[in-house]
């Protein structure tokens, strides 16, 4: 993509842009939005050419300087009602409508937005590249991912583009974590994903990393990643990146923990034919720590941040893990293993147990493609978020999340839980019971790994992929939370 900065409109033959709230003629920029479009920019909407109807991309055609222009235009409905949010939505309308036109490049007239440009600008810079993007490289035809092809130059009098390049280093985070969690489970493995990652953070400022194998893993007691991952012939591996600004220097850190499961076939608990499909993005937990590091580290926030991914692949092995076994911890605690495919709660385990006492975190915080019980409780489009602290220690949370419109939900770990966890009559812990209220199980089950630090799980099952188009991604991989932590962390919240 190729983006300018300039104060006024360029008689060029790009598509002019612009935002449509209604009482259009409030504009602050009224008039030089009125001679763009021939001045007859009431009668085109009130002729229902163009629409102020929020969300809603229209078209139409103006001559300027005896030249026939294109004009796009996403209504904005009332201004006084917009918020960021709802800027970055119809801006990744729009970049799904010019994709489909074949519009690949505009002028936008950002004033016409009746929002902060700086922020216009970075919904700008972050839909560019999240609306639009499909995974490239392994269909064969050679088509190019529409925001390459872009052409975009930002029209304003004001200074905007640290607001674009913010936009923009968030959005490059979010599909870095889509494209890993899309790659599939024969390509992406413990040990490519471990490579992967390290070729990523090479060479970045304050950036520190470590990769442990699978014989290392063993000799210092990972026994729950162990088991889990030893059926596969790609090994196990545990993969830290510690970020630590200079003004950060005596902070405790911030502990991002990610499930990283590269396949989840199930073990020997298998998985149905329509249960296993797509858990591919078993890893997906990691990914987004993986794109929230990234983000983080680009934007070189002020703050101290470890990240510990726990990648394994469950699959099924003459040495694989059987229902039944028993496996120490790398806490000591033993676990009684009642089905293998309750793999993540074990991975994690090993995981958060190694970040709190390596790292002494001030909030740690995991991510997991954790239960399908958590679909059923609050349904697709909501991230399950469990916490060992009272509910005012996630307040900052759900502001953050309402800011980004990542939907979460606080949903239960009690006595009552911590009672199941604890019900095997051979070892110290159960990985599953086989009731109802698994998400909260699972969820407590982690907690028995946490040694008091503050805690904060989400469970990602539902809403690390979708279906469906949104103004935030084509289907599949979402990416979610990134933006959420990033808000929360910008915040500058969590150190108070
Ligand atoms: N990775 C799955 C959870 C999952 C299910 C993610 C559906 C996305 C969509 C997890 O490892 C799992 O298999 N959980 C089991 C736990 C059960 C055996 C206690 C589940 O939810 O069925
Ligand atoms: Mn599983
Ligand atoms: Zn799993």
């Amino acid at each position: 993509m190729n983006i300018k900065f300039e104060e006024k409109y360029i008689a060029d033959d790009s598509a002019i842009v612009i935002g449509l709230p209604e009482n259009i003629k409030e504009l602050k920029n009224f008039d030089e939005l009125d001679t763009l479009l021939n001045g007859l920019t009431e009668e085109i909407i009130s002729a229902n050419v163009l629409s102020d109807t929020f969300g809603k991309v229209t078209t139409t055609g103006v001559t300027i300087q005896r030249q026939y222009r294109k004009v796009v235009a996403v209504g904005l409905g009332d201004s006084s009602e917009l918020t960021a949010l709802k800027v970055q939505k119809a801006v990744g309308k729009l970049f799904q409508f010019m994709d489909g036109e074949k519009d690949s490049q505009a002028q936008f007239i950002l004033d016409t937005f009746a929002f902060e440009p700086k922020e216009v600008a970075d919904a700008i810079g972050m839909m560019s590249a999240v609306s639009n993007h499909v995974l490239m490289g392994y269909d064969t035809s050679d088509k190019k991912q529409f925001r390459d092809e872009l052409d975009v130059t930002l029209i304003t009098k004001e200074d905007v583009k640290a607001g674009y390049d913010h936009g923009a280093a968030l959005g490059n985070s979010i599909i870095l974590a889509r494209d890993f969690a899309t790659m599939p489970p024969n390509l992406l493995y413990p040990e490519s994903f471990a490579d992967e990652v390290a070729v990523q953070f090479k060479e970045r400022p304050y950036i520190k990393g470590e990769v442990k194998d699978f014989d290392t893993l063993v000799q210092e007691g990972f026994g729950l990643l162990a088991a889990v991952g030893k059926a596969s012939v790609r090994k196990p591996r545990l993969v830290t990146i510690e970020y630590k600004h200079p003004d950060a220097q005596s902070d405790e850190p911030i502990a991002l923990v990610g499930k990283g499961i590269t396949y989840d076939s199930g073990g020997y608990s298998l998985k149905t034919r329509t249960g296993m499909r797509s858990m591919k993005y078993d890893m997906s937990g990691a990914a987004n720590v993986v794109g929230m590091m990234d983000a983080i580290s680009k934007l070189e926030l002020p703050v101290h941040v470890v990240a510990v991914l726990a990648l394994a692949e469950n699959m099924v092995d003459g040495n694989g893990m059987r229902p039944d076994d028993v496996y120490q911890s790398l806490s000591g605690k033993t676990v009684e293993v009642s089905n293998t495919d309750a793999e993540g709660r074990l991975v994690l385990a090993d995981a958060v147990y190694y970040a709190s006492t390596t790292y002494n975190p001030k909030i740690m915080m995991d991510f997991a493609t954790l239960t399908g019980a958590v679909i059923q409780a609050i349904g697709e489009d909501r991230t399950g978020v469990f916490t060992n602290q009272g509910r005012k220690f996630i307040n900052n949370l759900l502001i953050s999340s309402k800011v980004t419109g990542e939907d979460i939900w606080h949903l239960p770990i009690s006595e009552l839980e911590d009672d199941r966890v604890k019900q095997s009559d051979i070892a110290d812990l159960i990985n599953a019971d086989f009731k109802p209220g698994g998400a909260s199980f699972a969820a407590a089950f982690i907690n028995q790994f946490t040694e008091e630090t503050p805690w904060v799980h989400f469970d990602i099952a539902g809403t690390s992929n979708t279906s469906s188009t949104t103004p935030f991604a084509k289907k599949g991989s979402t990416g979610v939370m990134i933006r959420t932590i990033v808000d929360l962390i910008e915040s500058g919240t969590l150190y108070e």
